[in-house]
């Protein structure tokens, strides 16, 4: 947005580039379906007193925003969407001190209301996105990769040798936990609900991939680790998957459930857990892991160091603007992707 600025020392007035007073934005006024996601114009404040005011060069896509637009994780409403966007640094509110105007930053844990092209953002919440490193790429792997992060390096630290079973292994998600489990040395199981998914699981690290659309996936995981089993069980599916991810988990083993896709995990037993092998099973999430700026930016710089060594590769899916969000709402329920989806402005 152009301005003119009239007291310049010769006088004539000098173009200058004046902050931006709106948005383009994604509210809901009401949970439900894809026709919830309103695109708006509305207006946009300087930044407060420790924020940066973004360009948003890309948003990431993530499952929870379809738990969280759905109502099955319900927000105060009205109320935005999205976690997770990279973008430019355009003005810097008092206080600030570790960015400056034209850095190139990154978020994933400043709140709901990612989906929008421009934002104020606590610099608390920023990481810088590195050099070689494009924004796409970036927020095609950010969030996810700093889930597997967790989830491969605290929830259960994985060791060479180790068996480790992941459902929905061709997803966003999936494809990351199997590229950096594979470069930890395990042998690595996927799951996914077709062929064509399990063929991409193996491109994106597993070495073997079973169909669970099919009967029997349970008998041919048990299977596909010589009778082993698996040391932890990643389970981002829920509903269809959590029960046979018992019977997949070696003795001690650990059962991550990390998400819903398909619905929640059925409530069980606490003593059914001792008749499966004396299992460890966990229900954790990627945000009390990053709630603190040091801890996160060093979670970050761990994710762009497995990217940097190819351990993890951002998988696009497809792309879609603010325009067309809803359609990559509807694509990612009917689980047409694989991989990441992108939303650029
Ligand atoms: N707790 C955390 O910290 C955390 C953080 C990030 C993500 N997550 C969870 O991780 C999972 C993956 O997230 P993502 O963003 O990468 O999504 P995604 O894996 O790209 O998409 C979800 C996948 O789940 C599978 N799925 C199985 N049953 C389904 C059903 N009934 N409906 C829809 N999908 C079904 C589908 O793969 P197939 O077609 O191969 O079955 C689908 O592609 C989500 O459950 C998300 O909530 C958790």
């Amino acid at each position: 947005m152009l301005g003119s600025q009239p007291d310049s020392d010769d006088g004539e007035s000098m173009p200058v580039t004046a902050p931006a007073t709106t948005r383009r934005v994604i509210q809901l006024d009401a949970f439900g379906g894809v026709d919830v996601l309103q695109l708006r114009e509305a207006p946009i404040a300087p930044p407060a007193q420790g924020e940066v005011q973004l360009r948003q060069v890309a948003m990431g896509f993530n499952y929870i925003d379809i738990y969280q637009r759905s109502g099955k994780y319900p927000l105060p409403l009205p109320t935005g969407l999205g976690h997770e966007a990279a973008g430019v640094v355009e003005s810097v509110g008092d206080g600030v001190t570790d960015f400056s105007v034209g850095d190139r930053v990154i978020y994933m844990n400043a709140g709901i209301g990612a989906y929008a092209d421009r934002r104020n953002v606590d610099a608390s919440k920023l990481a810088r996105i590195p050099d070689g490193v494009d924004d796409i790429s970036a927020v095609a792997v950010f969030f996810k990769a700093m889930t597997a992060e967790y989830l491969l390096r605290k929830t259960y630290p994985v060791k060479a040798g180790d068996v480790v079973l992941i459902h929905a292994a061709a997803g966003g998600v999936g494809q990351v936990l199997s590229g950096w489990a594979k470069a930890l040395g395990a042998y690595v199981i996927g799951t996914a609900g077709s062929d064509e998914k399990c063929r991409i699981a193996c491109e994106a690290g597993c070495d073997q991939a079973i169909n669970y659309s099919q009967d029997g996936w349970v008998e041919r995981v048990v299977a596909a680790s010589d009778g082993r089993k698996a040391q932890v069980v990643y389970d981002s599916v829920g509903r269809h998957t959590f029960l046979g991810s018992l019977d997949c988990a070696a003795k001690f083993g650990t059962v991550v459930v990390f998400g819903a896709a398909s619905g929640p995990a059925p409530s069980i037993d606490p003593e059914l857990l001792n008749k499966k092998g004396c299992l460890f099973l966990t229900r954790p999430s990627v945000f009390p892991h990053n709630a603190d700026t040091a801890t996160f930016r060093s979670n970050a710089e761990a994710v762009f160091d497995a990217l940097r060594k190819g351990w993890i590769k951002p998988s696009m899916a497809a792309r879609f603007t603010l325009d067309t969000i809803a359609d990559a709402h509807a694509m990612a329920e009917s689980r047409q992707n694989a991989g990441a989806i992108v939303i650029v402005p």
